[in-house]
């Protein structure tokens, strides 16, 4: 090989000292490959060639092989340090956004279940919990729904296998308690409970419910409408309007729906209260002899009150929260806004 062609190759290989100044950290890697490799780099090339050189072509040669070998590593380690100093600088840049840090929420409806337990609470009731998971029995035979009521038929109810359902009622948990506690019994009852509903803006097959139930000597529908005035004074505001209307629960009587006025429009009817002005809060009424009966209870002596109420649809009015759905989906766009 000439001497010529390899002071050429040389030469541009001195030259890519240029490339080496302005290369970003991945170029560095790669240029230090392509000219100083062990295996295939460009300088190491010439440095092989030189055994076929003269002697003093070798010397000429090599010295100035040696010396371009010495800049280059010099120029790649300057290179180097510079770039390494850049991405340290770049760590502490203080102009720099912050990271946002999530932070969990309470969920609106868990709010609004803590809040109503809470004012419960006040009143002397305990809190108490029972399973999803329920017999027949005590889903509806117990609570005097026969099984051919309306309510047990398929269409409405989850069964699990044959005589066993995901409670359609927090009511069940009524029983349960009374069949374990003897009066005095003042409970409220959170929990989920399902139903073969459509999944629409006012209706999900799964919901929250909260129970109430008061069972001593001498209770009274009056001791009822109190208990309700004091929850939603406390829970509403002081100034909102509470109607009892007669309605009809197997397990109570005599039953009752309970109303109060309209929170978003304060009674002068809107499309969250169908215009009526009012908006239904719970079904209640005075437990059921009947249902005394089947759970151990001596219903000449003692008398009581229960309720149920849904605090998903008391969480979509009060925060104003257009479809029942946007509670169960978990978006974090949504529950974000719920952070205090
Ligand atoms: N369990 C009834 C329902 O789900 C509500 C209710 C509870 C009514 C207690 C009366 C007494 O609709």
């Amino acid at each position: 090989m000439a001497p010529a062609s390899l002071d050429e190759r040389l030469a541009a290989i001195a030259a890519r000292a240029h490339d080496v100044a302005r290369a970003d950290a991945r170029q560095l890697d790669d240029l230090r490959t392509e000219l100083l490799g062990r295996k295939a780099g460009a300088l190491t090339e010439v440095l092989r060639a030189l055994p076929s050189l003269t002697p003093d072509e070798r010397r000429v040669v090599g010295q100035r092989a040696n010396q371009i070998k010495r800049e280059l590593e010099a120029a790649i380690g300057a290179r180097q340090d510079e770039l390494t100093r850049g991405e340290r600088a770049a760590a502490v840049d203080l102009t720099m956004p912050a990271r946002t840090a999530w932070r969990g929420a309470i969920h609106p409806v868990t709010r609004v279940v803590d809040e109503i337990c809470d004012i419960f609470r006040e009143l002397g009731f305990a809190r108490v919990v029972g399973p999803e998971a329920e017999t027949e029995e005590y889903n509806f035979t117990k609570l005097n729904i026969p099984l051919d009521h309306p309510a047990a038929d398929m269409h409405d109810t989850f069964y699990l296998k044959p005589g066993v359902v995901l409670r359609t009622h927090t009511s069940p948990v009524q029983a349960r308690v009374m069949e374990r506690y003897p009066p005095p019994i003042r409970v409220v009852v959170p929990g989920l409970v399902y139903r073969r509903d459509p999944w629409d803006p006012s209706h999900a097959p799964v919901f929250e419910q909260i129970e109430g139930l008061v069972v001593d000597e001498g209770v009274s529908f009056v001791d009822f409408k109190a208990a309700i005035d004091y929850f939603v004074h406390h829970f509403f505001s002081a100034d909102t309007a509470v109607r009892f209307r007669p309605s009809f629960f197997p397990f109570t009587e005599p039953s009752a729906e309970v109303d109060v006025r309209c929170q978003m429009c304060r009674g002068s009817g809107c499309s969250t209260c169908k215009q009526t002005g009012w908006m239904e809060i719970m079904g209640a009424g005075m437990v059921h002899p009947a249902v005394f009966e089947s759970c151990g209870i001596d219903a000449e002596r003692n008398t009581g009150y229960a309720f149920g109420m849904g605090p998903g649809r008391i969480a979509l009015v009060r925060y104003g929260i257009p479809d029942i759905r946007m509670l169960y989906q978990n978006d974090m766009r949504f529950l974000a806004q719920f952070a205090e």
